[in-house]
């Protein structure tokens, strides 16, 4: 109980630990550039970045695919065990970057030995240094988040998004304006979690019988997201869909019981405008997590704020906010919050 420093849970101590922890990810990373190995940012153009991962990390993972594509940097995210069943097509000169906490986890593993023994470069991105990840791999960068003690991994996600971001941005021929606002993120967290209203939020939806998702671009990652760390500590069903894909089946689903959480970043209001009309037409009640002067909170029925940042980074601070939804909700349905049922913090079997 020492170690939580007077919070009920580690996963709530460390969902506050991230402000801290993105500060520890950035340092001297933004003015001089994040250190990325050679064969890396010299790696042909037209040969895909491409990532593998599971559960958080490959939303983290995802997230970094679309901001490698926005430079035009053709980039793709595989789920570690799919990528060791149905490999990809490898040569040299391939690239795969392996984003793991632990390093252990025995998918990830897997995957990266099979892209290593096709003759790709492996660069592993994680938070643990001496991690079999990082000792197999040809390179390592590390995600300074600190141990992370909650099975739910919270402040991991966070760190490896910024950390993507500064690797991103230094893959780029042109400055896009993410360092100035990557050095703002962290205060602009710990406004969001000052200012949450996500133990309400939880309580007004506590009896819904499922829970869905929804975003575009960055905030699609969110959405798979926030529907994995509901369903890991709270059991409810949850699921995350790209915003467009909604229509093409998904849409069954919605009800009046189904509150459905619409992520908006900024740069795809209108469009999202038009999925919250979609939704609330079944009934659903809409939460926006946005900015709560934008067009889609003013059409949601509640908002889950965020502040003002770009876009790139707007998807962080909504994933916070969705963080502290699921602690509510499980808190709410007395769960386990950070030893969840049948799952573990690093799964060493394939
Ligand atoms: C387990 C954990 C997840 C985690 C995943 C990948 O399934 O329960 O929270 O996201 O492993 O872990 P890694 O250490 O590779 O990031």
């Amino acid at each position: 109980d020492a170690q939580k420093e007077g919070y009920d849970h580690y996963m709530l101590k460390e969902i506050h630990e991230q402000p801290m922890a993105l500060r520890r990810a950035l340092r001297g990373r933004i003015d001089a550039g994040i250190e990325v190995p050679a064969w890396l940012l010299d790696h042909p153009d037209g040969v895909p970045v491409r990532f593998v991962a599971c559960g958080t990390s490959y939303h983290a993972a995802l997230y970094a695919v679309e901001l490698l594509q926005k430079r035009g940097i053709s980039a793709q995210a595989s789920l570690a065990s799919e990528f060791a069943t149905s490999p990809p097509p490898l040569v040299d000169g391939s690239v795969v970057v392996g984003v793991t906490q632990s390093g252990e986890t025995a998918d990830t593993l897997g995957a990266l030995r099979r892209a290593s023994e096709a003759g790709a470069r492996t660069l592993a991105v994680t938070n643990v240094v001496g991690s079999t990840a990082a000792r197999e791999c040809d390179d390592a960068i590390f995600i300074r988040a600190g141990p992370e003690i909650g099975v739910a991994a919270t402040k991991t996600f966070s760190s490896q998004v910024v950390t993507l971001a500064l690797l991103a941005e230094r893959l780029a021929d042109a400055d896009t304006g993410i360092l100035q606002a990557l050095s703002t993120v962290p205060d602009a967290l710990q406004y969001v979690l000052d200012h949450t209203t996500a133990p309400q939020v939880a309580r007004t939806y506590a009896d819904a019988s499922a829970y869905f998702f929804v975003g575009r671009g960055v905030a699609h990652s969110v959405s798979l997201e926030g529907a994995l760390k509901l369903k890991e500590i709270s059991y409810e069903h949850a699921e995350g869909f790209p915003a467009g894909e909604l229509k093409h089946g998904p849409l069954a689903l919605v009800t009046p019981e189904t509150p459905v959480f619409a992520i908006e970043t900024g740069d795809h209001s209108d469009r999202m405008r038009g999925t919250v009309e979609e939704v609330q037409a079944r009934g659903a009640p809409v939460v926006a997590v946005t900015h709560p002067e934008s067009a889609v909170a003013a059409a949601a029925e509640t908002v889950l704020p965020i502040p003002e940042t770009h876009p790139e980074l707007a998807g962080l601070l909504a994933n916070a906010q969705l963080q502290l939804l699921s602690y509510h909700t499980a808190r709410l349905l007395d769960r386990p919050v950070d030893k969840p049922r049948n799952l573990a913090k690093s799964v060493t079997v394939e």
